[in-house]
């Protein structure tokens, strides 16, 4: 068990697009999402990538079990480990909506994503997860496995007019964290 180092947006490591997950249920496996967890929860993300602690494999862990304090409005997303995901838009439908990022601390933007999606893949013994969500639940799956395509959400932003420090945008969050 351990807290993680972050990398933060400009490390090329968030760049690259991320390896397949061939081994299931390993010790190696089990060791990397309890890392995610911790570092996770330290943070108070609503998820994390393992391209953010410099490991380059496709696996985001997304969600919680109770009120996110960085996000205080938003609805509760069940605490998942999501491996090798495919995402499938179910409409063209986007919506734009603020996003932070724990590799882009202190900032926050609003950024189009798709309503409706259905996302497929494995949790970590290897059983395959297939939800069709919306809302919440889709920006944030979208958000996570954009890192695992070398993505960051502020590549994803139309209007920079929509962009700027959380202490400023949202100054009732200020003591949330730094993020
Ligand atoms: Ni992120």
């Amino acid at each position: 068990m351990a807290v993680r180092e972050i990398l933060k947006m400009g490390d090329l490591r968030l760049l690259r697009v991320a390896q397949v997950v061939t081994a299931f249920d390993t010790d190696a496996l089990h060791l990397l999402i309890t890392d995610l967890l911790d570092t996770m929860r330290a943070a108070d993300g609503a998820g994390l990538a393992a391209p953010q602690i410099g490991v380059d494999s496709q696996l985001v862990i997304f969600g919680t079990d109770s009120i996110n304090p960085r996000y205080p409005q938003a609805p509760v997303v069940p605490r998942t480990v999501l491996i090798n995901p495919v995402i499938t838009p179910l409409s063209a439908d986007q919506t734009e909506d603020w996003e932070g990022c724990l590799s882009v601390p202190g900032l926050r933007g609003k950024v189009p994503r798709f309503e409706q999606i259905r996302y497929t893949g494995f949790d970590q013994y290897g059983d395959p997860i297939d939800r069709t969500v919306a809302g919440f639940h889709a920006r944030v799956v979208q958000h996570e496995c954009d890192h695992l395509l070398g993505m960051l959400y502020p590549m994803r932003m139309c209007d920079f007019s929509q962009f700027g420090f959380t202490s400023v945008l949202f100054p009732e969050l200020a003591d949330a964290a730094d993020d």
